[in-house]
């Protein structure tokens, strides 16, 4: 079984290149389930119902999120409406729509969940006990599991991934927007890689135009933080499942590139 994961989607320009490129990508890779983070494809910031549904169209099985899921209200509602839109796991029970899904595939019951770090990021409940909580209460109910680690600080994604070697088969690391060349395979069979990257304008600062960032870093400009366009780079992992062992026997970080 072959999971083809894509990083952060970043404004329309993510997600133009993710509508180009998605369909041969999953032809090319033999992928036979796609995870995309869209926390960011809204073009002001966050996600929104027509970012998500692009997306989903696109190729799209599951849209996990992040920091930024719950930015804009027009979310919340398919929040609760699609159960293969996630928000944060560790976000509680009180936050709207769900951290995980059981997606019926011909190779068996996949349950995806979305996690967010607590190291330079806003406060949330632990990854650890929500996780603990959650595969203990599904037990029996799925057969493999994977988790996108939307986080910031490369210790936590890599504890929690050595932690869970073996009980979650795949995890992979959304947030930084960089992709790190890191991609390996546990003892226990987890695949893992730090951070897959993003969607979005390749000549930019984290898919935010140039200019607005070095503003606010050089000049203390209070600049707002608009989406860079021109041409775009699709950051992601594919990684190959045993399902009778439940091994991951090939896990690897590709790049690819689109014009304006
Ligand atoms: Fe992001
Ligand atoms: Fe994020």
């Amino acid at each position: 079984m072959k999971i083809l994961a894509l990083g952060d989607v970043s404004g329309s320009c993510g997600v133009v290149a993710v509508e180009k490129v998605l369909r041969k990508l999953k032809l090319e890779k033999n992928a036979d389930f796609v995870i995309v983070n869209g926390e960011n494809s809204s073009e002001r910031g966050g996600m929104e119902r027509s970012s998500v549904k692009r997306l989903f169209e696109a190729g799209a099985d599951v849209v996990t999120g992040g920091n930024h899921s719950l930015r804009n209200k027009d979310i919340y509602s398919m929040l609760e409406e699609n159960p293969m839109l996630l928000r944060p796991l560790n976000y509680g029970d009180s936050c709207r729509g769900a951290g995980y899904v059981i997606a019926h595939t011909s190779y068996g019951r996949v349950l995806i969940m979305n996690v967010i770090g607590q190291i330079f990021m806003d406060p949330a409940d632990s990854p650890f006990t929500a996780v603990d909580r959650l595969l203990n209460g599904l037990k029996d109910r799925y057969d493999f599991a994977i988790a996108d680690f939307h986080g910031e600080a490369t210790s936590e994604k890599a504890a929690f991934a050595r932690h869970y070697d073996g009980r979650i088969h795949i995890v992979f690391g959304t947030h930084t927007h960089v992709q790190t060349s890191d991609a390996r395979i546990f003892k226990d069979g987890t695949g893992f890689i730090t951070d897959i990257g993003m969607c979005g304008a390749d000549d930019s600062i984290l898919g935010v135009r140039s200019e607005a960032v070095i503003g606010r870093m050089v000049s203390r400009t209070p600049e707002r933080f608009l989406n860079a366009d021109g041409d775009a780079r699709v950051d992601g992992a594919v990684f190959t499942l045993d399902p009778s062992t439940k091994r991951v026997v090939n896990a690897e970080s590709f790049s690819v590139y689109t014009d304006r």
